[in-house]
């Protein structure tokens, strides 16, 4: 019924993602600065040219909760915005969640998003 999308994408795309997002309906999201690694475990060539370190690049962590039948439209509007061909893109995650309560009117479900 309802899905929890967790975008992790470079910092620097935030705008064009949210931009996204407002196009295409979604009524709310969450930012959190995270940092982390992927495939190539944040590797870096340092000054000296020859050791490398395992770092913790800074990332944006999205969270989006749609409908359902949404949820698949939406990754790909937020995969595309947030493309840009360089390692470290990013990756898109889907969980359905159960409960959903908008404090203000005590609506639940979908009538929460
Ligand atoms: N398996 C994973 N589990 C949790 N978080 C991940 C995982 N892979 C990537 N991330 C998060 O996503 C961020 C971006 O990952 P990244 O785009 O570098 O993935 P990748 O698989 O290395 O792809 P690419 O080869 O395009 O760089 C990481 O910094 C980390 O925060
Ligand atoms: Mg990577």
């Amino acid at each position: 019924m309802l899905e929890l999308i967790t975008a992790i994408i470079k910092p620097h795309k935030v705008d064009d993602v949210k931009d996204a997002l407002l196009a295409n309906g979604v009524e709310g999201v969450t930012l959190t600065e995270v940092r982390g690694f992927g495939r190539q475990r944040g590797k870096t060539e340092n000054f000296r040219g020859s050791e490398y370190h395992i770092d913790f690049i800074p990332k944006v962590k999205l969270e989006v909760i749609v409908p359902a039948e949404n949820a698949e439209r939406i990754v790909a509007v937020i995969a595309e915005a947030a493309k840009t061909d360089k390692i470290g893109d990013g990756k898109i995650w889907t969980i359905s969640i159960d409960k959903l309560l908008r404090v203000r009117t005590g609506e639940q479900g979908l009538d929460a998003v």
